[in-house]
């Protein structure tokens, strides 16, 4: 026999000897074949009990959300369906995985999920901020980023994106979502998907994603946590389900369901928005964890009398995975004897938890490659585009005088510039709430940034002048001495990191009083002021705005630190951010918010004491050039209502330097058989303008996506009629004919 015949006999031997091994290999196992088919196999195979627990989330190391401590599972059994993973490097969890993959019967993997919200250890802007970017490819970037570093520490779902509708400031969550617009949030909601899980779940970079909190939490009653929520079926759908049905259709694998009580059901036990929208109507095919013990609460709102009724209603009403509830685990398989949980609901939720799994490459790569964190850890490329993230995201709210920026372009200043306010040495504070691995080390510093952007231009004074609250005044003398030596004083005011996010309400936001009386104090001086704010919500400045000059909406930036202000101040960077949310002027006027619908009598009705206006209103930004709005155009004034048409604004940068500009189009119905907002966003623009040049903005209307609207049960209308469409302070009529 030749070499030839021998190699084609072994290989013939080794087809043969795959064919054999693939034909005793469980079909679940073989990559090759159609993800419903593996999971019909293997869910063929399992018993109830390894059913069950592929319905429960345990933690695997120490718990680092001090809202959520719960009993430290002791064994935890190789069968689990999820773990919330707290390392950041996958030695842990491949320890675990490995338990599951060969200890158990069916050898399922786990999969691990962790509070990526923005960012992994390269922290990059709250999403409030980010939403101020209108940059919704830099946001996808930044989660591109996160997706990698995640995925290589061993997580392979984050509990993001955020996307609750919030108008509360006092409700500390609202630092963690998008703002006050369902259309932002949906389109930032996408966004968000797309880095997270890019085109290809399986690849090492990315994770599955989790919309939440399913649904309407934004809404708690005067801003306080775990609440109940008045949400009517019209709102529901007007409001707080776009960015939800918008996630889904961008294939968000996962949803989590929300602690919060939706007009009598809670969100945990919540059949209508859980099964009959999510499953019935929006076909998803992934699954719902709950939130941390959302299911067990079910008692404390009242729903349920035990953590057995808890966990049928929960569980029948579309809840597939319980997190660290210890009711799936412990009253399921009872549950299915008593026939009180149909053994299809089981089927199905494990299905989707199975389906999830194989999507992800879990049964093939169960286990994430070793790696230096040096190798995916604050890498050059991320840092720039949380840098870049975090300046598009600064908001410029006011500019007496054009007191900014400080430094004109290749002018020099000898000027003494006094920089004081509790913020200055405070890096753990720029990280904002939810900052998963960040570290107080890794953020740019505000003296340093300052220090480098004004080397050899200006002369910096610093001080600390004041806490962020409490009554220790006993540093205003000092401060006094140094902003007299000022020409102009820079105040880093705002929140600690700690103030927003979860269960962090605050019944006033305006600034502490110290904040406020050190504000007061400076302005004697008589020297301009510019305040500076980091926090984590909209802030009612109504009492400290006349004593600024100019006021700068940093936000909370993350690593980028206090480089990107600074390039905001010097002129370096000029600023394009815009509101996602309403400042008003004081708490008082709360809920606030721009797409509110029409009063009986416009002309009355309104604070006596106060203007009944926010002090910046969704969508103000200011900006060191100028941009003048050309004539709004329409290509066609009467549509059919499957007809297109497109809507066109010139916008020129009539300044001296180039900037960015968002253009936010809006629409409104002026007359509807259900009552329209005053105007809606539908669609939003930001293009780089150069000084001189004029740039086209264009929205392209489509009638049934844009003007129409839902009813209370969801279902979509158009009437013909009259609409308008507006933008920069114009406005077009538009008629839809029959
Ligand atoms: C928390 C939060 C939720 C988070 C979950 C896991 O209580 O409500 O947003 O994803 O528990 O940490």
């Amino acid at each position: 026999m030749n070499r030839t015949m021998i190699v084609g006999c072994i290989f013939c031997s080794c087809i043969s000897f795959t064919a054999a091994v693939k034909a005793q290999q469980p079909l679940y196992k073989n990559a090759a074949l159609p993800v419903e088919e593996r999971v019909d196999d293997l869910l063929g195979r399992m018993t109830l009990e390894e059913k069950i627990l592929q319905l429960n989330q345990y933690t695997l190391g120490r718990n680092t959300n001090e809202n959520n401590l719960g009993e430290e599972i002791g064994q935890i059994p190789a069968e689990i369906g999820s773990l919330i993973y707290f390392g950041e490097t996958p030695e842990v969890r491949n320890a675990m995985q490995k338990r599951a993959v060969e200890e158990s019967r069916l050898g399922i993997p786990l999969i691990f999920g962790y509070d990526v919200i923005h960012g992994f250890r390269t922290v990059y802007p709250i999403s409030l901020a980010q939403a101020c970017s209108w940059n919704t490819s830099l946001v996808e970037d930044a989660c591109a980023m996160a997706a990698m570093e995640a995925r290589k520490s061993g997580v392979d779902w984050t509990f993001s994106p955020m996307i609750d509708v919030a108008r509360d400031g006092r409700w500390g969550r609202i630092s963690e979502g998008y703002g006050e617009d369902p259309y932002a949030n949906a389109a930032f909601c996408v966004a968000s998907v797309n880095g997270y899980q890019g085109d290809n779940l399986k690849s090492p970079d990315r994770v599955a994603a989790c919309l939440k909190h399913y649904v309407g939490y934004g809404a708690s009653e005067a801003g306080m946590d775990y609440v109940y929520t008045e949400i009517s079926h019209q709102t529901l759908w007007d409001t707080y389900l776009p960015p939800y049905e918008a996630g889904i259709k961008a294939g968000a694998q996962t949803v989590m369901s929300s602690f919060n009580d939706i007009s009598g059901t809670p969100g945990s036990s919540n059949h209508y928005t859980m099964t009959e929208i999510l499953k019935n109507r929006w076909k998803h095919d992934g699954f719902v964890v709950s939130d941390w013990s959302a299911v067990p609460q079910l008692i404390a709102q009242g729903a349920a009398v035990d953590g057995k009724e808890a966990a049928r209603l929960a569980f029948n009403a579309g809840l597939e995975m319980d997190m660290m509830g210890r009711c799936y685990d412990k009253h399921l398989e009872a549950l299915v004897n008593e026939g009180k949980v149909p053994m299809e609901r089981i089927d199905d939720a494990v299905r989707r938890i199975l389906r999830v799994k194989f999507r992800l490459g879990l049964f093939e790569h169960p286990y994430t490659p070793a790696g230096e964190p040096a190798e995916r850890f604050l890498l050059p490329q991320s840092v720039a585009v949380a840098e870049r993230l975090a300046e598009e995201s600064i908001v410029l709210l006011k500019n007496e005088g054009g007191i900014l920026p400080l430094l004109h372009p290749g002018a020099t200043s000898t000027r003494n510039i006094a920089v004081m306010g509790p913020l200055v040495d405070a890096e753990k504070e720029l990280l904002g709430n939810w900052n998963g691995h960040g570290r107080a080390e890794d953020v740019y510093p505000i003296r340093k940034a300052l220090q480098e952007e004004f080397a050899g231009r200006a002369n910096l004074l610093f001080h600390t002048g004041c806490p962020f609250d409490g009554d220790d005044r006993t540093q205003f003398a000092g401060a006094l001495e140094v902003a007299r030596q000022a020409d102009v004083l820079l105040l880093f005011m705002g929140e600690r990191y700690s103030w927003s996010g979860e269960n962090c309400v605050r019944s006033t936001i305006e600034l502490p009083a110290i904040q406020c009386d050190f504000i007061a104090e400076m302005k004697k001086v008589g020297k301009p002021i510019v305040l500076v704010l980091a926090n984590g919500r909209p802030l009612a400045l109504g009492n400290v705005e006349p004593l600024c000059d100019a006021i700068v909406e940093m936000w909370q930036p993350g690593v980028p630190g206090g480089r990107p202000v600074a390039g905001v101040l010097s002129g370096r960077v000029n600023p394009s951010g815009k509101l996602s949310v309403t400042f008003p002027r004081t708490t008082g006027q709360i809920p606030i918010y721009y797409n509110r619908r029409k009063s009986a009598r416009p002309a009355s009705g309104k604070y006596q004491d106060i203007p009944s206006t926010p002090l910046y209103e969704f969508g103000h930004g200011l900006s060191y050039t100028r941009f003048d709005y050309g004539r709004l155009s329409l290509s066609k004034t009467s549509v059919a209502a499957g007809e297109k048409l497109v809507a066109q604004i010139p916008v020129t940068n009539a300044g001296q330097c180039d900037g960015a500009e968002t253009v936010h189009w809006f629409v409104s119905d002026p007359v509807c058989r259900i009552t329209r907002p005053n105007k809606e966003l539908k669609h939003f623009e930001k293009q780089l303008v150069k000084a001189g040049e004029t740039k086209t903005f264009s929205f392209e209307i489509d009638p049934m996506r844009d003007l129409s609207f839902v009813d209370a049960d969801g279902r979509r209308f158009l009437e013909p009629g009259e609409y308008y469409i507006m933008v920069g302070g114009q406005k077009a009529k538009l008629e839809i004919h029959e």
